[in-house]
């Protein structure tokens, strides 16, 4: 018995940025940025913040779940760029949306952050202490972007995907074929600070990304945890239907199916048109998918991501 995935939503701002606006911004080009990242547009929010998106999404989760709030008994928002610190996000849904028994929490790990909020739900569960459980994804990136840094302001966008998570049997019974790795010492990759310190001295408070050594990370550290994923749920790579990766790069995606020797047609992705939205872009994409009907009964699939910490994990989900 496995935690499954009830309802799926999300929701992205209204304006449109394509790469010819960033191109009057930065010294590069729409044939720069779709070659070496596949990204066409991205959506950056105006009055939207990642409180309200969250929330938007978390609705048409709770919708196509076809369940009443009520029901909910824990929500975990993963977030790196919230405009407040307190309250946090997750409280801020439970309030919107009505989740009145829920706890509420938020939790950084960056674009890995789906995959953390999806296995700490699960733990929950199995320890029998939640049934019903939402997981939101909201970003506004667009909040800690610098328009002058070429190597970062063209591949960030904003956006929410929200999934509802239910135990699928007895706590006892739940297998959660979930890793999750992290290695502090390469944390310099991709870093943002906030605010001030205490001597009041302002921070920069702009994402700094080694875009190369992350890429590199990527690339070898995304299908060893795929595998790792398949050899605690008992499966090989040919079983599964789809492989839902964290939307940083087209070319790494393509580099990701190549080191495993499956077809690009299984690993499915929105990257053209929003760009990367951390830890948004996979219950993002898994709305798309569930919307266009992609998703059949008994499918399997592995999702994964990876960023900044630096952090990476993924888990088997059978739809
Ligand atoms: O979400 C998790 C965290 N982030 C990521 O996963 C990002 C992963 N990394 C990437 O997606 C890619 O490394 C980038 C898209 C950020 C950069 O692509 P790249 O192919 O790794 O380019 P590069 O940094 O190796 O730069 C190649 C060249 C350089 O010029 P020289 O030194 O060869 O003359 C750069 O100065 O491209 C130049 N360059 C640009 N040119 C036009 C860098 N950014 C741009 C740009 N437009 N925006």
């Amino acid at each position: 018995m496995f935690v499954k995935i009830a309802g799926t939503g999300s929701v992205l701002p209204e304006r449109v940025v394509d790469n010819f606006e960033i191109a009057r911004m930065v010294d590069t080009s729409d044939e720069w940025i779709q070659t070496r990242t596949g990204i066409r547009t991205r959506h950056i929010a105006g009055k939207e913040t990642v409180a309200s998106m969250a929330a938007e999404a978390a609705k048409r989760a709770i919708e196509d779940a076809g369940i009443s709030p009520e029901e909910i008994d824990l929500i975990i928002v993963s977030t790196v760029s919230a405009e407040q610190s307190l309250p946090c996000v997750a409280c801020e849904v439970q309030k919107e949306i009505g989740a009145v028994r829920a706890a509420a929490f938020d939790l950084n790990s960056a674009c890995s952050g789906f995959i953390t909020g999806y296995q700490m739900a699960a733990g929950q569960m199995k320890a029998g202490l939640a049934k019903t459980a939402l997981v939101i994804g909201s970003e506004c990136l667009s909040n800690y972007v610098d328009w002058s840094d070429r190597g970062t302001c063209i591949l960030f966008g904003d956006g929410a995907g929200a999934a509802i998570l239910r135990a699928d049997g007895a706590p006892e019974e739940l297998e959660i074929p979930s890793v999750l790795h992290a290695d502090g010492s390469k944390g310099d990759s991709l870093t943002c600070s906030l605010g001030h310190g205490k001597d009041k001295v302002p921070y920069d408070e702009y994402y700094r990304m080694d875009g190369r050594a992350i890429f590199k990370f990527a690339v070898r550290k995304v299908p060893e945890v795929i595998r790792e994923v398949l050899s605690l749920s008992g499966h090989s790579v040919e079983e599964i239907d789809y492989f839902v990766l964290h939307q940083a790069n087209r070319r790494i995606i393509e580099a990701i199916a190549k080191r495993l020797r499956q077809d690009e047609a299984r690993f499915p992705m929105n990257i053209m048109d929003n760009g990367n939205i951390s830890s948004a872009c996979i219950p993002m994409l898994l709305d798309d998918m569930n919307r266009k009907g992609l998703l059949k009964p008994g499918m399997k699939l592995v999702l994964a991501g990876f960023g900044a910490g630096l952090t990476w994990g993924g888990f088997y989900l059978e739809w």
